[in-house]
């Protein structure tokens, strides 16, 4: 099994991981001692499958969340605690590749709030980085948008550019029933990947096995968002490509150590003073681009802020009314 478990708010989340492997898969509320539990009533919490996490935020307040989130790098009242598993051998039994739960909790006293989708959350937090990253570092005229891997997160990505009003776009995939689906949908063309990589603002999408893109498909102006190598052994692109371009990251920790940064900086050819932080760019502490002819690469391996972001969109919206859940009481 490929598993990973990502923790935001370390403080509290990785207490109760620790409260798990103490009491035998039961976590106390760290508050009470064991013989107090009864005493302590555990509130209801809504659940929020796909459908709704996905009725209760847009692309566009996604793109809004996210940019805030690496504006302020923080979680603000909440903790998550994300469980998501990766079969990939699922697609042939008909199941998600991706599944898993969210738990969110309050960062103020540890209360459960929540229970999300893992996939309906992670896939939009990975598409609005794609159009923040665009809008922050592309050329100001860009506006055709290539989208390569037109998988689920390859889907969100477009439709979070296609609401930042990027396209019309070029969709490309090995597998042409995905590319024509992705393009049918929003009304943009299936094409080669030498044709979305012609496009201003490329989003490569893919599970990062092999190369897509090449130091020979650089040319002045492009921005890359390069999404798909989110841990080790994964790259999208070559290192000579890779090192021709200017340099951004999520988080210089993942991104060096599992990301598509990774065989650069192992290979000695990218060093930390040569990548700027997204979060940096946008709080207007560090430049982006600096001029048309500039090749930007933006490498993301997907941050706990993010999933916070869109947590808290979700917990508002249900607040608000906008969208209902079915409760229960652990
Ligand atoms: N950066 C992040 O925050 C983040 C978040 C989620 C997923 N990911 C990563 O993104 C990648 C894609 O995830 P997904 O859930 O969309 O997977 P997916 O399987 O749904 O989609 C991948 C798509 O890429 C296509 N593809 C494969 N090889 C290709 C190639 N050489 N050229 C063109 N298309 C190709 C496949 O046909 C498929 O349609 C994975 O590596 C995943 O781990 C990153």
């Amino acid at each position: 099994m490929a598993a990973a478990m990502a923790a935001a708010s370390a403080g509290v989340a990785a207490a109760c991981a620790i409260s798990i492997r103490g009491r035998a898969g039961w976590c106390w509320p760290l508050w009470v001692t064991p013989g107090e539990y009864r005493r302590v009533a555990m509130p209801e919490v809504p659940v929020f499958d796909h459908d709704a996490v996905m009725a209760a935020v847009s692309p566009e307040e996604a793109i809004e969340r996210v940019r805030d989130a690496f504006v302020r790098h923080a979680g603000g009242g909440l903790a998550i605690l994300k469980w998501v598993t990766s079969f990939p051998a699922n697609r042939e039994r008909g199941l998600p590749v991706v599944m898993g739960v969210v738990a969110v909790s309050s960062a103020d006293d540890g209360r459960p709030l929540a229970l999300m989708d893992t996939r309906a959350v992670t896939a939009l937090r990975t598409g609005a980085v794609a159009a923040v990253a665009a809008q922050e570092l592309a050329r100001e005229d860009a506006r055709t948008a290539g989208i390569v891997g037109c998988g689920l997160h390859g889907r969100w990505a477009a439709r979070c550019l296609a609401a930042a009003e990027y396209g019309p776009g070029v969709c490309y995939d090995a597998d042409p029933d995905a590319a024509g689906a992705l393009a049918g949908e929003l009304g943009w063309e299936v094409g080669t990947r030498e044709e979305a990589l012609a496009c201003d603002v490329v989003t490569c999408v893919t599970p990062g096995f092999e190369p897509v893109v090449f130091a020979s498909d650089l040319r002045p102006g492009l921005h890359l968002s390069m999404l798909g190598a989110d841990g080790p052994g994964k790259a999208e692109a070559e290192i000579d490509a890779v090192v021709a371009c200017k340099l951004f990251c999520d988080e210089w920790e993942q991104a060096s150590h599992g990301g598509e940064l990774t065989p650069a900086v192992e290979a000695g050819r990218v060093r930390r003073e040569d990548v700027t932080d997204l979060g940096a760019v946008l709080r207007g502490t560090a430049p982006g681009r600096e001029s048309d002819e500039e090749i930007t690469l933006f490498d993301s391996t997907g941050l706990a802020i993010q999933d916070l972001a869109i947590c808290h969109a979700v917990l508002e919206a249900h607040a608000a009314g906008i969208v209902k859940a079915p409760a229960v009481r652990l």
